[in-house]
């Protein structure tokens, strides 16, 4: 008997990201049947490179027995770790039972978006996941095109003349600093300026700050919630700065002024759908968030080796006639711009950023990066997300402890040596682009 799907899953799409993964592996499969052993450069898929903190790793071997179940909200020994790391990376003050742990970012957002009234206003290009989570949940989606001259930046000025020709009512935003795709890092007056408009106009925020430990500057970075308190949910987690994606530990830190109320519904939409998050992965994320040496170490190095692959991809691709880049402030990502060089592809056919990304993925260049469509850019705009990742972490750092690199010649050395893969596919990509 063939089943009836409900409409909202019948509107979901795959996330772009993971398409590509399967892309890359026809294109290997038929690339092998024909004798090519071209190494492809996977500037698509975004995740940390680095070995999980070995901290972590160890504690969750020795949590391997607690198999019992815990409170949905999280265990107390994680949730004590938490005011004490908000108030050392971000200088805010908050107490443990402002905390809720869920399985991963991805999860808080979407119990957010299930929980919280009101349409999804979402700043483009935008991270390939909210969409779908909206679809998920039948939420209506309003998009706000940001531009580049600002660094794909939210502009106030543009929420509020959506907002004032918006039916009434609560709203949802979905801010992301630093930012995938882009890698902006949003300032305390940018923020401060959009926190203005979200509290004249009834939009609650849900920040999220998954790359918050990535930014190159740490005193860069501020929470929405530092301008915004009262009407922002923050979503973080484990994922990327402990290199952690697969252990599923998100966290939402809640609004100054959640009540007990929402603080309940948490529990009971967590209880009736995940009960806890895994157990051992809790106990496992306590020394994490605790402040040790190591984890200073760790993140000080992951940080920097970042910002180094930026700097030096960067500065490979700035020499290339044609390419325009935007500067990430943070995370793993930045966005490419072929625009200048767009009549040359159409001449070869390539009309949207899907068909050069699928040029470019193809016999003999194999350089696999995300289409601005993917992003929610129109797809006649030829921009992609670069994602810097495609090395060797555990080697990578290694390296770096040995011998950090000061000035080009010898950051381009160590990338050289620490990232080929990395950058064989720019000198490819440099090259596809020369001979448009
Ligand atoms: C901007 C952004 N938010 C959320 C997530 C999801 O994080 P998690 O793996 O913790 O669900 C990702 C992962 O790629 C991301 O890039």
């Amino acid at each position: 008997m063939e089943a009836e799907l409900s409409p909202s899953v019948l509107g979901i799409t795959m996330p772009e990201n993971l398409a590509v993964g399967l892309m890359i592996a026809e294109h290997r499969a038929r690339c092998a049947s024909r004798g090519c052993d071209f190494e492809y450069a996977a500037f698509a898929l975004g995740q940390s490179p680095f070995p999980v903190p070995d901290v972590v790793a160890a504690a969750l071997r020795e949590a391997a027995s607690h198999g019992e179940y815990v409170p949905t909200l999280g265990i107390r020994p994680l949730l004590e770790q938490l005011p004490g790391f908000w108030a050392r990376h971000f200088g805010m003050q908050r107490t443990a039972d402002d905390f809720v742990v869920v399985p991963g970012a991805k999860a808080g957002i979407h119990l957010l978006l299930s929980m919280l009234r009101g349409p999804l206003l979402i700043p483009t290009p935008a991270w390939v996941g909210y969409g779908p989570l909206a679809t998920l949940v039948g939420k209506a989606v309003e998009r706000l095109p940001t531009d580049q001259a600002v660094g794909y930046k939210l502009d106030p000025e543009r929420l509020e003349s959506h907002l004032r020709a918006a039916s009434p009512g609560q709203r949802l935003l979905i801010l992301n600093s630093p930012n995938n795709p882009t890698g902006a890092v949003y300032t305390r007056e940018e923020l401060a300026a959009i926190a203005a408009v979200c509290r004249r106009n009834g939009v609650l925020v849900i920040s999220d700050e998954i790359y918050a430990l990535s930014t190159y500057d740490p005193t860069q970075f501020v929470s929405m919630a530092a301008v915004y308190p009262e009407g922002t949910f923050v979503v973080s987690g484990l994922s990327k700065f402990a290199a952690a994606g697969g252990y599923r530990l998100g966290l939402v830190v809640l609004p100054s002024e959640c009540s007990a109320d929402h603080r309940q519904i948490f529990q009971k939409v967590g209880a009736a759908t995940y009960s806890n998050v895994t157990t051992l992965v809790q106990f496992a994320a306590i020394p994490a968030f605790a402040d040790s040496p190591v984890m200073v170490e760790y993140l000080a190095d992951t940080r920097s080796l970042h910002a180094l692959m930026a700097r030096e991809l960067q500065r490979r691709l700035r020499a290339v006639p044609g390419a325009r880049i935007c500067t990430p402030d943070g995370g793993f990502y930045f966005m490419l711009d072929l625009n200048d060089v767009a009549p040359r592809a159409a001449a070869r056919g390539l009309e949207s950023s899907g068909e050069v990304a699928a040029a470019l993925l193809g016999h003999p260049i194999h350089v696999a990066l995300l289409a601005g469509e993917a992003t929610e850019l129109p797809a006649e705009d030829l921009s992609f997300r670069v994602a810097f990742v495609d090395y060797d972490g555990a080697a990578a750092m290694r390296r770096y402890r040995a011998e950090r690199p000061a000035g080009p010649v010898a950051e381009a050395q160590f990338v050289e040596a620490a990232a080929p893969r990395m950058t064989e596919g720019v000198e490819r990509l440099s090259r596809w682009i020369e001979a448009l």
